[in-house]
Formats: structure tokens, sequence, C-alpha cells
């Protein structure tokens, strides 16, 4: 018996792996986080599989689940939206599975940041604009930030922020963020993005804000700061370069 844990992408259901996909269709029980994983992934379990949406469960309740599923020796599908690597809560859970001894895999998924980049159209890193991705987001309720992690501290470098779970708190990011990348800077906010109900505002540091507030959104929505959106100019990158082909791509050709 195994949990496996799988990144079930941003929404679109057609963007999850196969990988991830074969996993759900052989496992008899299928656990996803509701509020964000689409109900269609649900369609890949097999006939009669368990289904259980842990959105209003506790870690509790949620491990006596694996731990159910593991005496009776079937193979757990765990569906996280995006990937597991940020935000996911799969920490938490492989720490209480590592002590219990119950094996699991781990299968990644395209994470939001990657499908807001593909929705604005745009590469988040550019040559001699934007060499740099911050995955970050502001304080919640439940979830205070380490001492150093503070937007001021990131917009100190100017690299490109992919700001999360943060769309109540513009304000304030656009206060700590302006001195350091200026009002000009380029902003925008993709909400849902891969979903139907995908929006997309584009602004500047300066009209951001206002702009959210005429067409407001709520939650399901990154909030992506730094020059690479908007580029005046880039040089093209050095790996499809004539030259730098001859010189370091001969011997693969
Ligand atoms: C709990 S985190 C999950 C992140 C996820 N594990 C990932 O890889 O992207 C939820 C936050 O991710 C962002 N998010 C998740 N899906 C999104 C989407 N389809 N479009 C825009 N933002 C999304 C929002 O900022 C949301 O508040």
């Amino acid at each position: 018996m195994t949990v496996h844990f799988i990144g079930a992408g941003p929404g679109a259901p057609d963007l999850i792996t196969l990988r991830g996909r074969d996993l759900i269709a052989r496992s008899p029980v299928c656990l996803f986080a509701g509020s964000l994983v689409p109900r269609a992934l649900l369609e890949h379990c097999p006939k009669g599989a368990r289904i259980i949406d842990t959105a209003p469960m506790s870690l509790d309740e949620i491990s006596a689940e694996l731990e159910r599923a593991h005496r009776s020796g079937e193979d757990v599908a765990r569906l996280h939206s995006g990937d597991l690597s940020i935000w996911s809560a799969l920490g938490e859970q492989i720490r209480r599975l590592d002590r219990l001894g119950i094996p699991y895999t781990i299968t990644p998924g395209v994470p939001a940041f990657a499908a807001a980049a593909a929705a604005l159209g745009c590469e988040l890193t550019l040559p001699e604009v934007g060499q740099s991705l911050v995955l970050t987001r502001t304080p919640g309720r439940a979830s205070a930030m380490p001492e150093h992690e503070t937007l001021d501290a990131f917009a100190r470098t100017q690299a490109t922020l992919a700001i999360h779970l943060s769309i109540h708190a513009i304000d304030q990011a656009v206060a700590d963020l302006t001195p350091h990348y200026g009002a000009d800077c380029p902003a925008a906010i993709v909400f849902r993005a891969s979903w139907p109900e995908q929006r997309v505002i584009r602004g500047t540091l300066e009209t951001i804000a206002k702009k959210l507030k005429e067409a407001p959104m709520e939650r399901t929505a990154l909030i992506l700061v730094g020059r690479v959106l908007e580029p005046q100019d880039f040089r093209e990158s050095a790996l499809y370069d004539a030259d730098y082909q001859r010189r370091f791509r001969r011997q693969e050709t």
C-alpha cells in the first residue's frame, strides 16, 4: 500500500501529468483538497473508489483515513492543487506518514505561477531584465511569516515576484513594493489561471489596486510584479545565438 501525493495542477483538468492521472486511475481511495482541485479529475478514479473531500477535515481526520487505507492495503491518490512543493501541507502529512512507517510517493504538478505566466503570455525570466523569481506570500490569519521574509526585503533585490494568498492585502503589498520598484513597475493579477473563469488585470504598481477594486477578485489569484511583465527591450538569450551554437554545440550534432 502506498499514498501517492499528486500535484493536480492549477485548475484545468487536463493540466495534470500523465503519471498523476494514471495513479488516480489505479488507486481505490482518493483524497482531494476540494477547494481548488477540479472535480473533473475525480472522473479518473476507478469504479467504486472511496472519494473524500478533505476541505472540511482536520489533519488528524485525514491521517486517520490514510491509516485506515494502510490497514486495508489500499493505495491512496492524495490530490493537492498546483504543485506539492509550495503551500500544499505536504510537509506535515509526510512527517506523520514517516512516523507511522506508511510509504508514499510524490508526483509534481503544474504550479499556479506557471499557469499565471501562461495566461499573461510572458516569460518570467528575461536576459538582463529579470533572472530571479521569488515565490512568496504575505502573512495570513493562521500563518505568520518568518522574520526576514518580508516583501520589503525581497523588493530590495528587484526580482520578479509571484505573491500568493495575498489578494486581500494588495494595498499593503503595493505600499511595500513601490519604493523599490517604482510606481511605473508593471504588475498583474491573474484570477483562477487556467479555469474557464480565468481573469487577468494588468497595470502598474500605481494602478493595480484601483483596477482590482473596480473588478474585485477573491482568494484564488496571484499578484505578479516585475519589469519582465512588460519589458521595454531585452537582448536575446545566448542559448540560441549562432556563435554560441558553433562553439558549444558542435559535438552534440
Ligand atoms: C494554498 S496555495 C496553493 C499553491 C499551489 N500548491 C501551487 O503550486 O500553485 C493557494 C494560492 O495559490 C494561488 N493559486 C492557486 N491556484 C491558482 C490559480 N489557478 N490561479 C491563480 N492563483 C492560484 C493563489 O494565490 C492561492 O491563494
